[in-house]
């Protein structure tokens, strides 16, 4: 951590706009050192898909009307998110979001994972939010939550 820049930032979308919120914040940071940003959302199957075989299912066996939705909130996101002076990649992921976020950071050697602080859900109780929360505690590089 000693010489850390976060030349590769990763950043979770679900559509909502604290989501995008992130993803503005994701994209200053990257612009600001030169580097790399991920954009990523994760389409989370209906409870129980892969409670039996214990392992996500290949993307084609996913109803293509949910992955179609989540590709729609992704490209939302990115008409938004001013790309200019930034490497800019973005890819959508199937399984858990907490999971797939935190493999993917680990997998690309991200610097930092980028999620807001709230997204989607409904549960408006909640503090933070069970994906910006589960990131935090099991991610393998910072994580920055954004309001
Ligand atoms: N499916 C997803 N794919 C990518 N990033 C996600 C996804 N879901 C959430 N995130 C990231 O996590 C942030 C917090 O969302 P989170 O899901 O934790 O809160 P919530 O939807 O309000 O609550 P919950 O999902 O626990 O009901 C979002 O702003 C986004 O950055
Ligand atoms: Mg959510």
């Amino acid at each position: 951590m000693e010489n850390w820049r976060p030349g590769v930032v990763i950043v979770g979308v679900d559509g909502s706009d604290q989501s995008l919120r992130a993803a503005q914040v994701a994209a200053a940071i990257a612009r600001s050192v030169g580097g790399r940003l991920h954009v990523v959302t994760v389409v989370r199957p209906p409870e129980g898909w892969w409670g039996v075989v214990g392992s996500p299912p290949p993307a084609d066996a996913l109803s293509a009307s949910m992955a179609d939705a989540q590709r729609s909130a992704l490209d939302r996101t990115l008409d938004r998110l001013p790309t200019d002076g930034i490497e800019l990649t973005s890819a959508e992921e199937i399984g858990d979001p907490a999971s797939a976020l935190t493999s993917l950071a680990d997998d690309m050697g991200a610097d930092l994972l980028v999620v807001g602080r709230r997204g989607a859900g409904m549960v408006e109780r909640l503090i933070l939010g069970s994906v910006a929360d589960r990131v935090a505690h099991d991610a393998p590089c910072p994580v920055l939550i954004v309001p």
